[in-house]
């Protein structure tokens, strides 16, 4: 009998998976459309396995959706205009209060600092989790991008998120369904970013 191992997958589906991954932007979605909640917790769940030294899972989501979309559309773009002082621009403001509209999702990352293993040991592992969201956004057929834009490094922000002064605000995920696939993606040789070493 042929023996089955569970650690096996479809290699051909993934290397497609991780190449066709692409960031797709909110004037790219069906404007508003809805993912059903279910699929984006699917999606969270797959984030919640990535790994993570000394197990002390540092990620942290908060999902806006419906009118929690308008809610952070109004938190983001008046602490935008608050803070911004001369850098202040009237498109980006106005484009604070608009974009969250297109999406189905939006939801903002966190790191949450335990101490137990150095900071940038938490950042990684919430960047992990980051791309299993990704990934899994991919493999659904859905749209999404990482953005560090917005607020992410305004320090006053962190408690609408829930964060407290020594977690860190590592940007928003954006969710929807495609409407404009993005272009092909592009990168440089991986060869030229290996150095082998074998004898
Ligand atoms: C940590 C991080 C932050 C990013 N922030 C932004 C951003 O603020 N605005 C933006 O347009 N793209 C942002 N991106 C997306 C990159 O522009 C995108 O990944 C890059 O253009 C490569 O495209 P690809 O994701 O389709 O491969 C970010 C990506 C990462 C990993």
């Amino acid at each position: 009998m042929e023996m089955i191992n569970e650690n096996v997958f479809d290699t051909v589906q993934l290397n497609l998976l991780f190449q066709k991954r692409r960031s797709v932007f909110p004037e790219q979605y069906v404007a508003g459309k809805k993912i059903p909640d279910e699929i984006v917790m699917q999606l969270l769940e797959n984030a919640n396995w990535a790994p993570t030294h000394k197990l002390t899972e540092p990620w942290r989501f908060v999902v806006f959706s419906g009118e929690g979309l308008k809610k952070l559309a109004g938190f983001q773009s008046s602490l935008y205009k608050k803070t911004a002082g001369e850098k202040f621009k009237q498109g980006k403001y106005e484009k604070m209060q608009t974009t969250p509209l297109l999406c189905s999702h939006m939801i903002a990352i966190g790191m949450k600092r335990s101490g137990s293993v150095p900071e940038i040991e938490e950042v990684e592992a919430v960047a992990c989790a980051v791309e299993n969201l990704f990934l899994s956004v991919t493999a659904y057929g859905l749209g999404g991008y990482w953005s560090t834009g917005g607020v992410t490094y305004v320090d006053e922000a962190k408690s609408f998120f829930g964060l407290n002064p020594e977690d860190k605000l590592l940007g928003f995920f954006y969710l929807g369904y495609i409407q404009t696939p993005s272009v092909q993606g592009k990168r440089g040789a991986v060869g030229e970013k290996i150095i082998w070493v074998k004898d």
